[in-house]
């Protein structure tokens, strides 16, 4: 499968950095064609409301590294959100690159493409993970995407809190058993 990860976070080595390269080295294992892009090492400017997309379409005014994703975006049949909680939702960064979705909007909703959430926090309350998930489910209802459950760390502030939880593994497995 094609398969497309987007990570949010500005720490290369950080805690939900762990889950993306879990998830990624088990997808390729399993022979899946995975692309990521790192949206916090990238530049991709906030969307501007414009509409320059509306009245040509498909052409966004900011010839950034959003270029890279779109063509990817289009043929993904997965894609795969990985994000710190910042303020119980994703980083402004991967916000960023969401947001400029809106340029390729149609063609996304006519692609069936599977998303799935891997998240991290510090915070433990059972409700940490309420307004990402929110977010996701609501956004992939309104593309056509099937939201699949992924992996939800709770208690997760920095890389070694993961060290004897279960959520690198769920992360694994979820890249091993993709279909
Ligand atoms: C600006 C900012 C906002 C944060 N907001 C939350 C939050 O709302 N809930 C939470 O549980 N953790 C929050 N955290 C903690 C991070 O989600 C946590 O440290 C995470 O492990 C960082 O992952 P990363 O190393 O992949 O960036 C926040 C951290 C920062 C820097």
């Amino acid at each position: 499968m094609k398969i497309v990860v987007l990570t949010g976070s500005p720490h290369l080595k950080g805690t939900t950095s762990v889950l993306a390269d879990e998830f990624v080295a088990a997808a390729q294992k399993a022979g899946h064609e995975v692309v990521r892009f790192d949206t916090a090492q990238m530049q991709i400017h906030p969307c501007t409301g414009c509409d320059q997309c509306k009245k040509v379409e498909e052409t966004c005014i900011f010839k950034d590294d959003m270029l890279q994703v779109y063509p990817k975006m289009k043929e993904a049949e997965v894609v795969v959100f990985v994000s710190p909680l910042y303020y119980f939702g994703v980083t402004a960064q991967l916000k960023s690159a969401i947001d400029r979705f809106y340029a390729i909007n149609l063609k996304l909703r006519e692609n069936p493409t599977k998303a799935y959430l891997l998240a991290a926090g510090a915070d433990v309350d059972d409700w940490a993970m309420d307004g990402i998930t929110a977010h996701m489910k609501t956004m992939c209802r309104y593309l056509n995407w099937d939201y699949q459950e992924g992996v939800l760390a709770l208690g997760a502030g920095v890389p070694e809190d993961l060290e004897n939880t279960d959520y690198p593994r769920q992360a694994r497995e979820l890249g091993t058993h993709l279909s």
